[in-house]
């Protein structure tokens, strides 16, 4: 599936729609992808975790009434009927989401475009299952047809009770379809993803409840692909297995990273510098790199973001492939420390500046370089 630029919406539900040639209306929904600053795999052990929008890496899900039933993305282009199983966890997206608003879900045909890349680490499978559900509610808006509050809904189990900007109940039950989603594609997971892609801002995720987390100076991050897929599912397992292996230090590791995060939060609050975060991000990938999750190539990625001059770097999200990211005090040393990553085999290198959150508003400025 490809996937380019991102606005961030506040609701899942919110999104325009564009009148087509025919007279009929096609169903837009936007998503953008997410980088774990700290915590990835811990967090699955009860843990918390941090994570930050990647505001310019999004994609666009469009949904058309056209009798067709076909299903346009770049892994696969067809039926819908068709669809390879890897595409299971989109047409659920697209057939739960229809459902649940009593939508007719035969003759739909969805278009999924953009730039967040698979197997990344970076949210691509919620972000992609985030704008399908949005694009669907709204097509279904046009039609008059609502969400139903999580309470009168099957899909209300298990939802969530809070979420970034604690919106309400419509918006807890589409969360739910895009957590049902997420099992498909990865198996268990810690729900982390589906509200890292559609927050505004930088999130603290801890006991499966996101916080919106304000930021007391600009967090500037590059982030590098390595080029290589990570799955999720397998590094999970490895942690899994060396947790039953080798109880004692596996454990004392991911409470480790637990710290970490709970540092991090403090010195983003502003209780604490930048070196000191870039040290904790250094620490996080050394004990990543003890559970058995980084690659050579993730290794020498993060080595060269520092050695460029960044405060510090490591792997992020499940890794095995994947991204590196790096934090930066400038746009001078992001472009400096992007560079020395291209050089040292990035396929691709986003940067992100997430501006400082005094009176709780907050910007982002993202940019490719590649
Ligand atoms: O690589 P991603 O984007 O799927 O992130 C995985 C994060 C993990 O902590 C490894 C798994 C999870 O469920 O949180």
């Amino acid at each position: 599936m490809t996937t380019g630029s991102m606005s961030v919406t506040p609701a899942l539900a919110a999104q325009a729609s564009q009148p087509r040639g025919d007279g009929g209306f096609e169903g837009v929904g936007r998503a953008h992808g997410k980088v774990i600053l700290t915590g990835e795999h811990a967090v699955v052990y009860g843990q918390p975790a941090i994570a930050v929008p990647l505001s310019g890496v999004e994609l666009t899900a469009t949904v058309r009434a056209d009798g067709r039933g076909m299903l346009t993305s770049s892994p696969f282009r067809g039926s819908i009927e068709d669809a390879p199983a890897s595409l299971e966890p989109v047409v659920t997206a697209l057939r739960g989401t229809a459902d649940l608003i009593g939508m007719p879900v035969a003759g739909l045909s969805l278009t999924i475009d953009g730039d967040v890349p698979m197997g990344r680490g970076l949210g691509s499978s919620a972000a992609v299952a985030t704008a399908v559900v949005r694009s669907v509610v709204d097509l279904g808006a046009h039609r008059g047809l609502r969400v139903p509050d999580a309470a009168d809904s099957p899909l209300a189990d298990g939802a969530p009770t809070a979420d970034p900007g604690g919106r309400g109940p419509a918006d807890r039950a589409l969360h739910a379809l895009v957590q049902q989603s997420e099992a498909i594609a990865h198996g268990r997971s810690s729900g982390l993803d589906p509200y890292a892609v559609a927050a505004d801002g930088p999130i603290l995720y801890s006991g499966s409840r996101p916080t919106p987390l304000r930021l007391a100076a600009d967090l500037g991050l590059v982030v590098a692909d390595s080029g290589s897929h990570g799955s999720t599912a397998q590094a999970v397992g490895g942690v899994r297995t060396l947790m039953a292996d080798d109880p004692l230090p596996t454990r004392a590791r991911i409470e480790a990273l637990g710290q970490i995060t709970e540092h991090a939060v403090q010195i983003l609050a502003g209780r604490g510098t930048r070196a000191e975060l870039g040290h904790e991000l250094n620490r996080a990938h050394v004990l990543l790199q003890e559970l058995g999750v980084s690659t050579p190539e993730l290794d020498s990625l993060a080595a060269a973001a520092v050695e460029a001059g960044a405060d510090g770097a490591k792997l992020t999200g499940s890794g095995l492939g994947g991204c590196v990211v790096a934090l930066v005090n400038s746009a001078e040393s992001a472009h400096a420390v992007g560079k020395a990553l291209t050089t040292a085999g990035a396929a691709r290198v986003w940067t992100s500046i997430l501006a400082a959150t005094p009176d709780g508003s907050r910007e982002s400025r993202q940019e490719e370089a590649s």
